[in-house]
């Protein structure tokens, strides 16, 4: 079997057009423009990159940024005043704080004070038990983006085994509360699971977060099964830098029913979602209905 390969690039497109126009409408029927506050502490490289983007992505489809570059040293103090700031403006509709943050700094304090129904990454512990209850929350990007991918391509995902290899609190847990809430049978796997091979066999949906590259061999996917690739990891290969996923893709295209590649897969769903949370939040702080399919 040659997999149908899920182009995420384009389908992040369509959502960040769905989320301007939302955005259009909301302006134009009761003059409301949806705001979101990227907070970055320090100079690592990856997060301005990711922060620039965020900023000229949220503008482009409509909707104010408000950037608050703070330097390395800045105090717990000082970054949670911000935040008290943040969350008291009525401007600022999401808040997010890039992590990592530097090593002084207690990242669960800092993200577990923001206002929950303004926490867009889903990262706010109420946010997580709301999730994990099956309550109405705001739900992490990246899985949410596979989430959407996995719907567009099944339709429904009911009754479907699916595995989770990796069970961080940014991905792998959320992703299987996820799939358990479209009736998915789920396992979670991780680096002490037995018969990993095995596990993943079984599977009809494959989604990989563990952040090492290549590892999972295509002759561990089920014939026909879906694979998501959450995994962005940097290597060098005949002298060359190269991004690769945590699927070795070309072994598991041949056996896959669909595959997500890298790059161009998960990736830029994750921004796509942020913009889709920020609306949902702008929605849900003024009583409107929610936007329609941008949603869990
Ligand atoms: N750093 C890398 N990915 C993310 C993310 O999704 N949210 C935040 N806040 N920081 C990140």
């Amino acid at each position: 079997m040659v997999a149908q390969v899920i182009d995420g690039k384009a389908f992040a497109a369509k959502v960040r057009a769905q989320v301007a126009d939302q955005v259009a409408k909301l302006k134009e029927e009761s003059g409301i423009t949806p705001g979101l506050a990227v907070v970055l502490v320090g100079e690592d490289p990856a997060s301005q990159v990711y922060v620039r983007s965020k900023g000229k992505q949220t503008v482009e489809v409509g909707m104010n940024s408000y950037e608050h570059k703070l330097d390395a040293e800045t105090s717990e103090e000082d970054l949670l005043a911000l935040i008290d700031k943040l969350n008291n403006d009525p401007a600022v509709h999401g808040i997010l704080v890039q992590l990592p943050l530097p090593k002084h700094l207690n990242e669960d304090l800092v993200i577990n004070s923001i206002d929950p129904a303004k926490d867009v990454d889903g990262f706010h512990i109420s946010n997580v038990g709301l999730l994990g209850t099956g309550q109405k929350s705001m739900v992490p990007c990246t899985p949410l983006g596979c989430l959407m991918m996995l719907r567009d391509h099944h339709g429904s995902l009911s009754g479907m085994d699916a595995v989770v290899i990796g069970r961080s609190n940014i991905v792998g847990k959320p992703m299987a509360q996820l799939l358990l809430g479209d009736s998915c049978t789920v396992t979670i796997a991780h680096s002490r699971t037995k018969d990993l091979p095995d596990v993943v066999r079984r599977a009809d949906i494959v989604v990989a977060a563990v952040g090492r590259p290549e590892m999972v061999p295509g002759d561990w996917i089920k014939e026909g099964a879906t694979v998501i690739d959450v995994g962005i990891n940097r290597i060098e290969r005949d002298g060359k830098n190269k991004l690769v996923g945590d699927v070795d893709y070309a072994s598991a295209a041949e056996r896959a029913g669909a595959i997500t590649p890298v790059p161009g897969g998960v990736g830029p769903m994750t921004i796509a979602c942020l913009l889709a949370n920020t609306l949902t939040a702008c929605c849900r702080a003024n009583g409107l209905p929610e936007p329609e399919g941008l949603t869990a």
